[in-house]
């Protein structure tokens, strides 16, 4: 591993992902959009972070999983992160079609095309985990059947929500209020808040361990990636809300929220900062795009939501 520096995380080759300090992890996706990057420049990004998920290497992931002297509750994380991820990351690539077919920019769309290329590769990333780490069966098919058995009621709930918006957007596809509102749950929901938060957990939680190294390096290869498609649904909704099309944005955000806060309570006792992390990103995002801040209250009132920096 080089020395440190800021730019740690960013330049990070995939055999060094691994050792890259939780810390950078945890914060990578606030530092790197501070500057609010334009999708040109996420484009360039993407340009110098490419990896590749045939060449993680495995084979001691599996024999600690099944051998190793692990506690149960890492095996659990483990297990469930990968699960979720199987589904979250094919459910992801099958989203973005519709939403690159109504892209309303032409820079916007050469950014989408980058994040097809990035959701394949996290798809093919977690297949290897699912069938190579977690010994499931290797047919994407059958695959996904094992791991949606493990899918708790809200994330089946947001499953769905993404199903109707997407169908909608397939409808429609060049209406730039339903593109938001698929834009509001995909990037800023699932990818912003739940990936992001499900990456960080597992990291974090693989923090004192000195096992794993293949799917920490996956997991936080896909949470640089995922930090620049955050970056990308913040700059396109900052945008959708300085339009006038605030209206269709808080309408999703007020379905997907509560189901957010019911799968952090699901995942209570896998790790108890999880809804803590959720409603700090979920609120730092929400200023980011220029929510109004009397909505944004309304919204997470009841949740004892902190302030996020
Ligand atoms: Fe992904
Ligand atoms: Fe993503």
């Amino acid at each position: 591993m080089s020395r440190w520096s800021t730019l740690l995380m960013d330049e990070a080759q995939l055999g060094e992902l691994a050792s890259v300090p939780v810390s950078e992890v945890m914060c990578h996706a606030e530092v790197s959009n501070r500057a609010n990057p334009t999708p040109t420049e996420l484009y360039q990004r993407w340009e110098r972070q490419q990896w590749s998920a045939e060449q993680l290497v495995l084979e001691n992931d599996r024999e600690t999983f099944v051998n190793g002297r692990i506690p149960p509750i890492i095996r659990t994380m483990i297990e469930n992160s990968i699960a979720t991820f199987i589904i979250g990351e094919y459910t992801g690539l099958d989203m973005l079609g519709p939403i690159l077919t109504g892209s309303p920019d032409e820079e916007y769309s050469v950014f989408l095309g980058t994040q097809i290329a990035d959701e394949t590769r996290h798809t093919r990333a977690v297949f290897r985990l699912g069938a190579e780490v977690l010994g499931y069966d290797e047919t994407p098919r059958n695959m996904l059947a094992q791991a949606w058995n493990k899918a708790t009621s809200a994330h089946v709930e947001l499953s769905l929500l993404e199903t109707e918006i997407v169908r909608d957007l397939h409808k429609q596809p060049l209406n730039y209020g339903q593109w938001l509102q698929a834009v509001t749950l995909f990037h800023l929901i699932t990818e912003g808040v739940l990936a992001l938060v499900g990456q960080r957990v597992l990291v974090q939680g693989l923090r004192d361990i000195d096992l794993f190294p293949g799917v920490k390096s996956a997991f936080v290869a896909m949470c640089r990636d995922e930090s620049r498609h955050v970056g990308f649904g913040l700059h396109a909704l900052r945008t959708g809300i300085r339009e006038g099309y605030s209206d269709e944005i808080y309408e999703v955000l007020e379905k997907a929220v509560p189901l957010v806060m019911r799968l952090d309570n699901e995942f209570e006792g896998i790790a108890t900062d999880f809804s803590d992390m959720s409603k700090s990103i979920l609120r730092r995002h929400l200023k980011g795009i220029g929510a109004d801040p009397a909505f944004v209250e309304k919204l997470l009132s009841g949740y004892n939501a902190p302030n996020g920096s």
